[in-house]
């Protein structure tokens, strides 16, 4: 027996940001972010407005889509660098919200491969039949630990959520290969260093912005690239599979330049390779999920068709999943 996806689904905040608004907030253009990101708006929640909301969303279409119902959930992983709140944890405060009491609920914290390391992390469990159904979701609200001063950073990240069921399959389907990795060495290179019990959480840290995303941006995308591409193959190996049988790439949504350098390092045929970053900017361990969503919707996605994730974040962390669908 196998674990493959049984339903997906993704929500965003109606609030919209794009490059024109942010050439009014910081010295930056709309021809900037384009060349280099490949990013032209991205969504950002109203105040009020809190990760599980969107969560719950996402999880419901995908529920409804497994055909399962929330009572039957035996896990639920969420994967947020921005929860609800320090405690319970934001898995914990959407179980409640859908009503899948029976569910043991926590939450990753993995940045932007988050919900790859949920998949691989289910994936043996539901194998083994130790579990039958996992909810494994990416939720972040990114913009409200990005700073609007700092251009290097404040035009990339957006706000949203995906879902996915994950359940038993038949053999030869669903997941055939997933690997996580990570590195602490690379902390610096991208890191909210304030609320925690290092850094503090006082007036004085918050006036400092401690608590906003840095990052060394040229740092990260050489490792991100290298990273990616590493485990891609790999995973693609482990699966028996060569790069030409894959018939959609799923990159993590960071930056265009990024996901081309991937695909080209790959070989994969860029018409293969999923991108929404212009409309979404990175919205870190919720893009591949709502990657995925996007595509079952649009019918992208086809029975036996081979789908390669593949996500690269801070910590450094990264992984990758080949599926066959
Ligand atoms: O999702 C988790 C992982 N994250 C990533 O993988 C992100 C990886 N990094 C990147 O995507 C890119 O490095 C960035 C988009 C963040 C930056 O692009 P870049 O091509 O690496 O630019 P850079 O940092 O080398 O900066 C080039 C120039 C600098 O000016 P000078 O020193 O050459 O005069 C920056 O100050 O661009 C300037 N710059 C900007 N200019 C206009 C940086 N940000 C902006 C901006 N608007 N928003």
């Amino acid at each position: 027996m196998n674990a493959g996806i049984l339903g997906t689904g993704h929500s965003y905040p109606e609030g919209i940001l794009t490059n024109a608004d942010l050439e009014k907030i910081v010295e930056t253009s709309d021809d900037w972010i384009t060349t280099r990101t490949g990013i032209k708006q991205r969504r950002k929640a109203a105040p009020g407005e809190y990760t599980s909301q969107f969560a719950v969303r996402a999880s419901q279409e995908a529920i409804e889509r497994a055909g399962i119902d929330a009572g039957d959930i035996d896990l639920i992983l969420c994967a947020t660098v921005t929860p609800d709140q320090i405690l319970p944890s934001t898995a914990c405060l959407i179980q409640a919200q859908l009503g899948a009491h029976k569910a043991a609920a926590m939450d990753i914290v993995a940045a932007c491969s988050g919900f790859v390391y949920g998949v691989t992390i289910a994936n043996p469990m539901i194998r083994a039949g130790q579990i039958k159904y996992a909810l494994v979701i990416g939720a972040e609200l990114l913009t409200r630990y990005v700073d609007y001063t700092d251009r290097a950073t404040c035009v990339l990240f957006g706000d949203g959520a995906g879902a996915a069921v994950l359940g038993p399959v038949e053999d030869g389907r669903g997941i055939l290969a997933a690997r996580i990795r990570s590195d602490g060495r690379y902390e610096e290179q991208l890191f909210a260093p304030g609320g925690g019990t290092k850094g503090g959480f006082t007036a004085e840290t918050i006036a400092r912005g401690d608590h906003f995303f840095k990052m060394k941006g040229n740092e990260v995308f050489k490792v991100a690239v290298r990273s990616m591409s590493d485990i891609s193959k790999q995973v693609l190996c482990e699966a028996g599979l060569k790069t030409e049988d894959v018939n959609l790439f799923i990159p993590h949504q960071a930056n265009q330049r990024i996901t081309e350098a991937v695909a080209n390092m790959l070989k994969v045929d860029p018409a293969l390779v999923y991108s929404n970053i212009a409309q979404t900017g990175n919205t870190s361990s919720a893009s591949i999920p709502i990657c995925l969503d996007e595509c079952v919707e649009s019918g992208r996605v086809k029975k036996d068709d081979v789908i390669l994730m593949a996500s690269f974040g801070g910590g450094f962390t990264w992984g990758g999943v080949v599926m066959r669908w």
